[in-house]
């Protein structure tokens, strides 16, 4: 039977994972947004990357979902929760300069790290084995994107 202790580190583990959500829906559109509007010398190839990490990060909204839903709790379910939710900030300007462009997405992917941490805790505090073990893959690829982000700009 649970304990009061352990249904609320289950609930802040609900809360974190739907916060990892948002941000992951919200580096998802702006990667695809910069996939779309980049420009300049190194179009070609940072068209190309922003669309492979674009995927790789949508892949993982289904993941960090249902992970949320096999504990019980429910989630995101329109635009407004994602802006609700997220910690990553919206960008709507399409005129960057495509190396900035690149330092953005380097830092939000270094921000997602930070947050995939916390989470990490959470998954400890509640006991939920498959979580905290998951999260390390989506740390590390995390990582990878962002790691080929600084490099560009090194
Ligand atoms: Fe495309």
């Amino acid at each position: 039977m649970a304990t009061d202790k352990s249904d609320n580190a289950k609930g802040v583990l609900i809360d974190s994972l739907n916060g990892l959500l948002a941000d992951y829906f919200t580096l998802y559109l702006k990667t695809k947004s910069f996939h779309w509007h980049v420009h300049g010398p190194q179009f070609h190839d940072l068209h190309l990357l922003f669309d492979t990490q674009a995927t790789e990060i949508f892949a993982m909204t289904d993941i960090v979902a249902e992970r949320v839903r096999k504990l019980g709790g429910t989630t995101l379910t329109s635009i407004g929760a994602v802006g609700k939710k997220a910690s990553i900030k919206d960008e709507d300007r399409t005129d960057i300069d495509a190396l900035d462009m690149v330092r953005e997405l380097q830092l939000n992917n270094e921000a997602l790290v930070a947050t995939l941490k916390k989470t990490k805790e959470a998954a400890g505090a509640a006991g939920d084995n498959a979580t905290d073990g998951a999260i390390d893959d989506w740390t590390d690829q995390a990582e990878q994107r962002a790691w080929f982000l600084r490099e560009i700009n090194a």
